[in-house]
């Protein structure tokens, strides 16, 4: 390909969080739309569009070296060169000082401009970098094609962007303003996906419980209102949500948990830090009583449900005593899973220039601390499903002949050798536990 020949083949790399893996699915189907062809396993695509993560540095870093590699692994001896693409967070943030830094990247979109992708591909290829960040995210999904084949397990974006303002955080910045997707768009999305394959399909937002719409009645619905319509589809068997903040829970969704029987029994609640100072400067609008008394309600409509959370170590100013206050909120909530972070300071948020910023030796030493607390809770929590008998969606073959992996309830990775088909949902016996996966086998059917 000559820098002036339209890219015949393409590979989308995604970063960071799931709405990026559903961006990057999206971004795929616009360009396959377009009569271009996914470039297969290690052949050089024509066209690389790096779906970008600002949330902490390592994230934004890993874009210049990836920008690198592709470039000096374009070992053709035509002339020609990549065409690289910078979409996501990064983009959104940095997309003036990328092409200025990188003089490869071609095009620059940002994360509710890239149904304009194709277009600005076909630009690049007529010899103009093209950059497009604005913010309309309502003009996206309307331009976007039909969804085609997918998973047994797919994802969904149905709510985008945060007005919260952690003071950390970028992506009120890098997402703009909460918006929810139009609850009849939604209904579609999921029964295209259902059509498609999908078993299971996990509802994605910043803010996810802050969705809100008008059922096909016009009755205002939150999440718990759309995860019933969602169960109305026959073929759709699970139903997930993530990530939740603990300001926009309500009563609905968590009575949910207790009667939508399609509703799996996980929640991914973040929480950040378990002193009430700390949380205060993050500003988080709750406390970590507040946090634990919200978990109650949850265990109490159901009670095997298995929590997750997100924490951050080393805030500026989190003083050795407040991060016990953290260990000591673990112990008291026993997490299934959960996601650890050291601070890191982003540039432009109130935090990065706040007093008191931790020594890397010490947020390193914290961090070790609290996996290890969190380890702990991961292998008991695994170790007590042993011996349950419970349903598994077989999402892909396992590494030795006849095995399959899929997920528990639970959200568990689960290995079990047997009669099976990736889609189905198949009930097993749980037989040993480790740290991040559990063995099972297949159990008789009659003991459902
Ligand atoms: N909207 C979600 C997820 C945001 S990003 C929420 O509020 O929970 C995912 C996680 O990254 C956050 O929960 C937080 O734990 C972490 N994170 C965000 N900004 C960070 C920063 N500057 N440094 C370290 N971790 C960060
Ligand atoms: Fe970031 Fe806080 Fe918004 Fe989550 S709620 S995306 S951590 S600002
Ligand atoms: Fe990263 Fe943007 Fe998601 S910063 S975590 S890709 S919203």
């Amino acid at each position: 390909m000559r820098p002036t020949d339209p890219p015949r083949t393409y590979r989308v790399k995604s970063f960071g969080c799931q709405m990026n893996v559903y961006d990057g699915e999206r971004m795929a189907e616009l360009l396959g739309a377009q009569g271009m062809t996914a470039a297969g396993e290690g052949d050089k695509a024509d066209l690389v569009v790096l779906n970008t993560c600002h949330i902490r540095e390592k994230a934004t870093e890993k874009v210049y070296s990836d920008i690198g590699r592709i470039v000096k692994d374009w070992d053709r001896d035509d002339g020609s060169s990549p065409m690289i693409a910078v979409a996501g967070c990064v983009a959104q943030a940095e997309g003036e000082e990328i092409m200025a830094r990188a003089p490869s990247v071609k095009v620059v979109v940002g994360p509710q401009a890239y149904h304009r992708l194709p277009e600005m591909v076909a630009e690049a290829a007529a010899g103009r970098r093209a950059t497009e960040t604005d913010m309309p995210a309502e003009a996206k999904f309307a331009a976007l094609p039909r969804r085609r084949k997918t998973g047994p397990s797919a994802f969904l974006t149905i709510q985008e962007g945060c007005d919260k303002f952690c003071t950390y955080c970028v992506v009120p910045y890098t997402r703009g303003a909460e918006l929810s997707r139009p609850f009849a768009d939604l209904v579609d999305e999921a029964r295209l996906l259902v059509e498609g394959g999908a078993r299971e399909i996990t509802l994605l937002g910043q803010n996810v419980n802050a969705w809100a719409g008008e059922d096909a009645k016009g009755r205002a619905v939150g999440l718990a209102g759309l995860a019933e319509a969602l169960a109305g589809l026959a073929d759709l068997k699970r139903i997930r949500y993530t990530t939740s903040h603990p300001a926009d829970m309500d009563e609905a969704l968590i009575a949910a948990h207790g009667t939508n029987a399609k509703l799996m029994p996980f929640l991914h609640l973040p929480v950040q830090a378990g002193s009430d100072r700390v949380l205060k400067a993050m500003n988080r609008s709750h406390t970590a009583d507040g946090y634990l008394k919200l978990l109650e309600r949850f265990r109490a409509a159901r009670p095997d449900i298995a929590l997750s959370g997100d924490f951050i170590v080393g805030f500026p100013g989190e003083t050795d005593a407040e991060f016990e206050d953290t260990l000591r909120l673990i112990d008291a909530v026993g997490y299934a899973q959960a996601f650890s972070f050291k601070y890191s300071a982003r540039p432009g948020t109130p935090a990065a220039s706040m007093d008191g910023q931790v020594p890397a030796s010490v947020m390193d030493e914290r961090l070790q601390r609290l996996q290890a607390a969190l380890g702990r809770d991961q292998l008991a929590f695994n170790k007590a499903s042993v011996g349950k008998t419970c349903e598994v969606l077989v999402e892909r073959k396992g590494k030795h002949p006849g095995q399959w992996l899929g997920k528990s309830p639970w959200l568990q990775s689960v290995h079990f050798t047997g009669e099976a088909a990736i889609g189905d949902l198949v009930l097993v016996e749980l037989v040993e536990a480790g740290p991040n996966s559990l063995s099972a086998r297949l159990a008789p059917r009659d003991q459902a």
